[in-house]
């Protein structure tokens, strides 16, 4: 008899999909045992957006949250997302900072290594496969599922053979935004079960709703491993339940063998913590999501822009941003929409629509990924848009890993400076996200509350669509748009520091400071770059308005500015 074997997601995708990644490592560690007493094939745990939000959000340290799952989980192999090159992170490390990243990973207690890439470029992929699999661990090599015309059977195929030519244990179908039909399911896992010697995983998000009985197919089709999260945090934008698939399943060929008494217990641990959270879950989320089949865009993503319009009776610009997501990802080349290209694609999209040209404005990401530093596109990008956003410079064809430079020595070393390293951990979290380290690692960072915090209504009459929510992988940020034509990010907050004085260059959205380029007394051109400002997880300019000199500045790097403030001034 065949055993089908289960994946437990509530400790990661579950609660990123549903809760915003916001459970904390103490409502984890109560259940841990009893989760780990399942018998599961694996228990996600690590990975994904989880590490930001803990150094963000959380004030609690993403090493120390797996070390302690670690010792009370002593059965159960522990499994982490990771995004290739780009760990847990938005952007290519290099590769010391992938091996340490991987090995650092293996010593806490990871077992498992899901490892994909946004344009399932292989070659981001290699380096963090090699290293995973040289410390022996469980590999899972990752197709990041899509539907194009370039998207067919044979090409999934090949690059799975390609995946397994590295040694992956298993494949991951990743269906992301829950659009694998049962058909396509079948005929994929079957496929890949006769051509290729691996265990054959697949991980859906139930947005369209067609997720369990894709899950039956793959049953039939001979797949090995199935993706659930316990009920309390299942449906919707998150995976099918555990409970009704083991049920589902039970007495069939594909039995999962694990005990239902066993589940419902920890699901009424969870409906506790669904009540805790409830705060923070998206209505759109939690439901069945059609739209999806049609425009491809991932749970979540663009789901705040339906509640924000209709507030507005405004749903006619909905369906604009809608049609021009699929657009916008055809033209750069059919990327699957997952992070951090699900960003890339989603704004682009939004400042198409909201902006008075196409491609006007266009973000640092959007014109990096067309020079090829995330990877090989699955097609061709539309040439007149690339001509249009980097002219006639080349795009690159090497690995974008090999054009970067070591890191991790010159992060420890100014770590060290600083005083902020106690343990090596700290320096990858340090050379992760050198902003929101130095904060965390210096005990800056406040937990946040779980009471969501009010945001500020339109002041624009009503009827006139200028204020969304674009969801950002489990992060919701307000976005303004302009009468000018460009996007004002978290509109949302206090206008302290507002610049009533002339001259004052003004922070278009909330967001982090990363680069301060002048100073006190400096000369500047009017279009200078003047800051880098972090927003929606991308790094956005902040250009001089005029030409004059710096006569005064109000921020440092690493300061958190709200829309309206004042960054600066320019005379
Ligand atoms: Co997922």
């Amino acid at each position: 008899m065949k055993k089908i074997k289960i994946i437990e997601t509530a400790f990661r995708d579950a609660h990123q999909s549903l809760l915003a990644t916001r459970m904390r490592t103490r409502d984890m560690l109560p259940i841990a045992k009893e989760m780990d007493n399942v018998g599961f094939f694996s228990l996600e745990v690590w990975g994904g957006a989880t590490f930001d939000t803990c150094i963000r959000y959380l004030n609690e340290d993403p090493w120390e949250r797996l070390v302690e799952l670690k010792n009370l989980i002593k059965k159960t192999p522990l499994q982490m997302l990771l995004r290739g090159q780009n760990l847990v992170g938005y952007k290519h490390y290099p590769d010391d900072v992938v091996r340490k990243f991987v090995e650092k990973s293996y010593e806490n207690g990871i077992d498992v290594f899901r490892i994909f890439d946004a344009l399932n470029d292989i070659r981001n992929m290699e380096m963090a496969i090699k290293v995973a699999k040289e410390q022996n661990a469980h590999v899972m090599g990752t197709i990041s599922y899509t539907i194009s015309p370039y998207h067919t059977i044979e090409k999934y195929v090949a690059f799975a053979k390609d995946l397994e030519n590295l040694e992956c244990d298993s494949i991951t179908i990743k269906d992301m935004a829950g659009l694998i039909s049962p058909h396509d399911t079948y005929e994929l896992i079957k496929t890949l079960k006769e051509e290729t010697d691996l265990m054959i995983n697949l991980h859906c998000h139930c947005t369209s709703g067609m997720s369990p009985i894709s899950y039956y197919a793959a049953c039939q089709a001979g797949v090995d491993l199935l993706d659930t999260a316990i009920s309390p945090l299942s449906w919707g934008a998150s995976q099918p339940p555990t409970e009704s698939i083991v049920a589902a399943l039970n007495n069939t060929a594909y039995d999962t063998g694990l005990d239902l008494k066993l589940l419902t217990n920890i699901k009424k641990y969870f409906e506790e913590i669904r009540k805790k959270y409830s705060s923070l879950i998206d209505p759109i989320a939690e439901k069945v999501d059609t739209d999806v089949l049609i425009y491809q865009i991932p749970g979540g993503m663009l789901s705040n822009f339906v509640s924000q319009l209709k507030q507005q009776n405004a749903l006619d610009k909905y369906e604009e941003v809608l049609k021009e997501v699929p657009k916008v990802r055809k033209e750069l080349g059919y990327p699957p929409l997952v992070t951090p290209t699900s960003q890339i694609v989603g704004i682009m999209a939004v400042m198409n629509v909201l902006g008075d040209e196409r491609y006007k404005n266009v973000s640092k990401e959007v014109k990096e990924y067309i020079k090829g530093y995330y990877g090989r596109p699955p097609a061709p990008i539309d040439p007149v848009i690339a001509k249009k956003v980097i002219g006639d410079e080349k795009p690159i064809t090497v690995r974008p890993a090999d054009l970067l430079e070591p890191e991790f020595e010159k992060y420890k070393k100014e770590g060290e400076k600083l005083g902020i390293i106690k343990k090596e951990e700290d320096i990858l979290t340090y050379t992760l996200y050198p902003s929101v380290a130095i904060k965390f690692l210096r005990g800056e960072v406040e937990e946040e509350s779980l009471k969501p915090e009010k945001t500020i209504q339109s002041e624009e009459p009503a009827g006139l669509p200028t204020e969304y929510s674009v969801d950002v992988d489990g992060e919701v940020f307000d976005v303004k748009v302009l009468p000018v034509g460009y996007m004002e990010i978290g509109a949302t907050s206090n206008k302290a520091r507002n610049g009533s004085v002339e001259g004052s260059v003004i922070s278009t959205m909330q967001g982090m400071i990363l680069k301060l380029k002048v100073s006190k007394g400096d000369n500047v051109k009017e279009g200078d770059v003047v800051a880098v400002l972090e927003a929606m997880k991308m790094e956005n300019d902040v250009h001089a308005p005029q030409s004059g000199i710096v006569e005064d500045v109000f921020i440092e790097e690493g300061d958190t500015v709200n829309a309206g403030d004042a960054l600066m001034v320019i005379k």
